[in-house]
């Protein structure tokens, strides 16, 4: 996924271009349950048409549970605008409507059918969402075994991927793909489910016999972010892929620097609660127990091993903060040298590479050093201030995730 929003506001825009979850009727009229994608599409940014006074609307209407849909626009025959809702199509769950009877039709069907989740349910949790406390519940489902409601009813959560991230693109129909979806449970006295979020995993496999499963798309809905959501569903999936498949590690496809934060938050609990014996090695500063902590975290809680030395730093953080704060000069320089040697190997390697291509160096090419203090001053400043929230984030919610449970 190349995860990262357009950076395109709606309000750049010359349509107004609005999702909305109906959980009942009267929820297509309301604009206050309406919320904007996260990305705007092209079609949509690019509109410069003329509509005279009217300042045109196209709704995109979701039914909360079924995610049957409806496409709207307050502009009735206008070949651009209806041009722009042909080209929105591949964005577009299949079978929508854009009758807006046919679309409120469904509201008997919504009730009496009582839609039920796909898939094995594997956890519910409570948080609180503007104040009130609602339940969810999250779901696995297996495209191995999913019949074809299932993958159409992935297709219309997949418009949430495609609208929510720039540059994401449908997946295709392979058993390896496993979804977690995420709903909101309400009993009215009979139980509802209204979709929250989902993410979807690739299973691959790993020489002899195991599986690398990579988080392909992730996402929670506008409306339910921002609540600790996305958090819990990312614990339940990693536990669920380390209880259930014999993996290797796991590894997100082109996390965006949301989720990134987001996956640090959640990687450092899990090292911190699984693990508190970690934390007299990580406080030592020999370099042998930096390679034998960092090697701890792939084997035993399937760490990528190109993450592993940035968990370390940012553990390490914590544990200085909570132990001993006058240690973090100290763990400054040693983040400071590892930046320095890091940057230093890449410049031989492609120094050593570029000769053997009968090449000029870097340094010869530019006429100064490939790279400079203030380079690397820079780079330790950024990496040293995300550290720096991440373990305020971690302080600061401490109640709510440390339980320890050490095997
Ligand atoms: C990224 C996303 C999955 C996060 O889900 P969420 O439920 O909002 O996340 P949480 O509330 O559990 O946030 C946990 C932490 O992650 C980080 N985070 C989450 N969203 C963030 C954002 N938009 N910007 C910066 N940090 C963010 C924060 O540290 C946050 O803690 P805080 O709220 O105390 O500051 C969600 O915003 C989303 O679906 N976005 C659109 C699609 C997308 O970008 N998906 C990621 C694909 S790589």
């Amino acid at each position: 996924m190349a995860c990262q929003s357009n950076g395109v506001s709606t309000t750049d825009c010359k349509i107004k271009f609005t999702i909305n979850l109906v959980r009942d009727k009267e929820d297509l009229d309301d604009d206050n349950a309406d919320f904007p994608p996260g990305i705007v599409p092209r079609v949509i940014e690019a509109f410069n048409g003329d509509t005279g006074d009217v300042i045109p609307r196209i709704s995109l209407s979701f039914w909360s549970s079924s995610l049957k849909t409806l496409i709207s626009t307050n502009i009735d025959g206008n070949q651009e605008i209806d041009k722009i809702i042909m080209d929105l199509n591949e964005d577009l769950p299949i079978n929508y409507h854009n009758q807006r009877n046919d679309f409120l039709t469904l509201y008997e069907e919504e009730f009496a059918t009582h839609f039920k989740p796909h898939g094995k349910m594997i956890q519910v949790f409570d948080r609180k969402v503007n104040g009130k406390m609602r339940v969810f519940e999250i779901y696995f489902s297996d495209f191995a075994n999913a019949d074809e409601s299932f993958k159409e009813y992935h297709r219309r959560m997949e418009s949430f991927a495609l609208l929510c991230i720039d540059g994401a693109v449908r997946i295709t129909v392979d058993p390896r793909w496993c979804i977690f979806t995420i709903y909101e449970v309400q009993k009215t006295p009979k139980l509802r489910y209204h979709f929250v979020g989902f993410s979807t995993v690739y299973r691959f496999h790993s020489f002899p016999d195991k599986i690398r499963p990579r988080i392909s798309q992730f996402v929670i809905i506008p409306p339910f972010q921002r609540c600790g959501i996305g958090k819990q569903l990312l614990r339940v999936e990693q536990n669920y892929l380390i209880d259930t498949f014999n993996i290797l590690e796991i590894t997100v496809e082109e996390p965006c620097e949301a989720f990134y934060e987001m996956r640090d938050i959640v990687d450092a609990e899990r090292i911190l609660t699984s693990y508190p014996s970690f934390v007299p090695q990580i406080l030592d500063s020999k370099p042998s127990s930096k390679k034998a902590v960092t090697n701890e975290f792939h084997k035993r809680l399937f760490i990528p091993n190109k993450r592993v030395v940035h968990m370390y730093e940012l553990v390490k953080l914590y544990c200085i903060l909570k132990s001993d704060p006058s240690k973090i000069e100290e763990l400054q320089k040693e983040i400071e040298g590892r930046i320095k040697s890091q940057r230093m190997n890449d410049t031989n390697f492609l120094t050593q590479k570029q000769r053997r291509h009968g090449l000029r160096s870097h340094e010869e090419f530019l006429g100064r050093p490939a790279i400079s203090l203030n380079d690397i001053e820079e780079q330790f400043k950024g990496l040293f201030i995300k550290y720096e929230n991440v373990v305020e984030k971690l302080i600061s919610s401490e109640p709510e995730w440390n339980t320890s449970k050490e095997p």
